[in-house]
């Protein structure tokens, strides 16, 4: 794919199905990752990969997550914690690795970790593949960010939901930079 129109079109694709990408497409958005810019060359970056049936560790971290909200939970509920993961045949956790009290502030390392995830949308984008990125209450929670082995500086930065396209590109709104850009000139 030509890098302009790699650039100017990338989309997301919330409904996405198997296959699940290949070991080599996924070294490839690995590797796109790893080229995001980096102060200091901290490599703020940890990735953890669920898919197959590791999928359910995760959905199991979701709902566990539910159930220490609320004990009450309805089982309706924790299915649907449960089953989150099972939209797309892998969803990897980006994670920014914060080394605190670095003469790189924390915000600096946190974007570095949103720019490889971005660079993974595109990666996938550019191979054919469909991706989305989600957050949610969950991926903030005290009980997933424990079950992950999160350090208590680092942040969640979004799960990257990744397979094949399920649906087709829809319509892109057209964005004027004129709108977000204010030029000096003199
Ligand atoms: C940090 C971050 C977190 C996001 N979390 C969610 C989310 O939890 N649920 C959701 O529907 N979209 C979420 N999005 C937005 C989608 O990933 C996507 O960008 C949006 O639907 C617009 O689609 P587009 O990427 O094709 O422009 C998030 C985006 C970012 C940057």
């Amino acid at each position: 794919m030509e890098a302009m129109t790699l650039l100017l079109d990338r989309q997301s694709h919330g409904r996405l199905e198997e296959p699940a990408p290949s070991t080599e497409q996924m070294d490839v958005i690995y590797r796109a990752a790893l080229r995001a810019p980096d102060h200091g060359e901290l490599r703020p970056w940890r990735f953890i990969e669920y898919s197959g049936e590791g999928r359910s560790t995760l959905g199991t971290m979701f709902a566990g997550a539910e159930r220490e909200d609320n004990p009450e939970v309805s089982d309706k509920t924790l299915e649907k914690a449960r089953s989150k993961p099972l939209r797309a045949p892998v969803v990897i956790a980006v994670i920014a690795a914060v080394r605190v009290n670095h003469k790189v502030p924390r915000i600096e390392q946190v974007i570095s970790a949103g720019c490889a995830a971005h660079a993974m949308l595109y990666a996938a984008h550019a191979q054919g593949l469909g991706a989305m990125w989600r957050t949610g209450d969950l991926a903030r929670h005290q009980h997933v960010r424990q079950a992950m082995g999160l350090e208590q500086d680092d942040e969640l930065v979004g799960f990257l939901y990744l397979g094949h396209c399920a649906t087709g590109d829809r319509t892109l709104k057209s964005l004027d930079p004129g709108d977000f850009v204010e030029r000096i000139k003199a």
